[in-house]
């Protein structure tokens, strides 16, 4: 799996480094493309010399040392990567990316890539777990950095406990386990829609719904990471999206959701409804603010398109699949969704469940297909549900149940 990639071992100064060129070695006979840029404390731990012989390439430590005046290096390598290893991984450098620091070479090259980054840590067991560490570790998962954690032992510092560098062979292991998996959906292109609508009253009042997207975009994520081409149709979310694979496309109502979501339709092989859209809008929209009055209001309301039934009457190649929120019968109600709308398959998702839900970081789902063939997924983050849902999407259409 690393075999001809263009492989970029970041290496911070730590004991560990000498454990790096081992890696490199590796990297070198399995076919990987190896080119390493070392801090300026890891030189004082291992000679870039060492690097270049195994790597069989210049190796660079300095932003300012330019080799080839026809390009600018840290942007060369950003994109020359297809993937970034960093081994070992200081706390100091652990720290240095999760808040955009970028005064040397290797913290400015990954500033400037938008390919996969692999960080295998190494430092003191307590260092490990600090909570300053722990949390920049968790900022940097969340934007989508892969961690190969250390291992338990005995340490250079003299402790016994975890921060052993992973060693070489398992780092590779886990890599190219990672990029198998990572590959189950490249060439499909993939369209989900998330988040709430609104419906204008007048220029400042609207009704909206509780959905904050956090689940659309847990799938946008998953998917592009699985290397589908994604296009995200959300209305208004705090959420961001950190791929490069995925288009955004924001929309407000159930009107501009149901025009972009037929606009993509055609082209894509995966449509994933997530969104929660409203089913009824204000009949008449105001375009100055109202006045209050005295006594009860009353606003007329007519319905909304169902997007998805729309696309369940229009479906020709594609996998089509909804979300029911429910808070009573789900199953049962899932089930007639299923039908009526012509979908391949249901997530069913009760939204009264501790867990489940509009705004949590988890949730607990059932996938269900036309065949009827039920899974449970158990209580986890909105991306790891995103991820095994992806995993039955693709099951099935390698099964043929469209
Ligand atoms: N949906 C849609 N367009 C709408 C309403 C819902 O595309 N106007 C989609 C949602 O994105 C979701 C699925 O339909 O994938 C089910 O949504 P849900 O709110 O659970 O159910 P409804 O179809 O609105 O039915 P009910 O209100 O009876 O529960």
């Amino acid at each position: 799996m690393v075999d001809q990639k263009n492989v970029l071992l970041g290496v911070s100064g730590g004991i560990a480094a000498y454990k790096a060129c081992a890696l490199t070695s590796k990297l070198t006979q399995k076919g990987a493309n190896v080119r390493v840029i070392m801090t300026e404390n890891a030189a004082k731990f291992v000679s870039p010399l060492t690097f270049q012989a195994l790597s069989r390439n210049p190796v660079y430590t300095d932003t300012f040392d330019e080799k080839d005046p026809s390009k600018i290096a840290h942007i060369d390598l950003a994109d020359w990567a297809d993937m970034i290893i960093i081994a070992p991984a200081t706390a100091n450098f652990i720290g240095k990316l999760a808040n955009g620091i970028a005064n040397d070479m290797l913290s400015t090259t990954l500033l400037a890539s938008e390919a996969a980054v692999y960080i295998a840590p190494a430092m003191n067991v307590h260092m490990y777990g600090h909570p300053a560490v722990m949390e920049n570790m968790e900022k940097l998962a969340g934007w989508g950095y892969h961690f190969i954690e250390p291992g338990a032992g005995y340490l250079a510092c003299g402790y016994v406990g975890k921060g052993r560098l992973e060693e070489p062979e398992t780092i590779i292991k886990v890599i190219e386990e990672h990029q198998n998996v990572n590959r189950f959906l490249s060439g499909k292109k993939l369209l989900v829609s998330a988040g709430p609508t609104r419906e204008k009253i007048d220029p400042v009042r609207f009704f909206t719904n509780r959905s904050t997207g956090k689940m659309g975009f847990a799938i946008a994520d998953a998917a592009a990471e699985l290397g589908a081409e994604v296009t995200l149709v959300t209305g208004p979310s705090e959420q961001k999206v950190s791929h490069s694979r995925i288009m955004r496309i924001d929309v407000e109502t159930a009107e501009e959701m149901y025009q972009a979501m037929h606009q993509f339709f055609p082209s894509n092989d995966i449509v994933i409804k997530a969104a929660a859209v409203a089913d009824y809008r204000p009949k008449k929209v105001y375009d100055q603010k109202l006045k209050k009055q005295p006594g009860t209001w009353q606003i007329e309301m007519e319905r909304t398109n169902d997007i998805l039934q729309s696309l369940g009457e229009n479906k020709t190649h594609q996998f089509l699949v909804g979300f029911a929120a429910e808070t009573t019968n789900p199953l049962e109600y899932g089930v007639n969704k299923l039908e009526k709308k012509n979908l391949d398959a249901i997530v069913i998702n009760n939204v009264s469940q501790k867990g489940a839900g509009f705004g949590e970081d988890t949730n607990i789902v059932t996938y269900l297909n036309k065949q009827q063939e039920k899974e449970e997924i158990e209580i986890a983050s909105k991306k790891e549900v995103a991820t095994k849902l992806l995993t039955l999407i693709n099951r099935d259409i390698k099964d043929g149940m469209q």
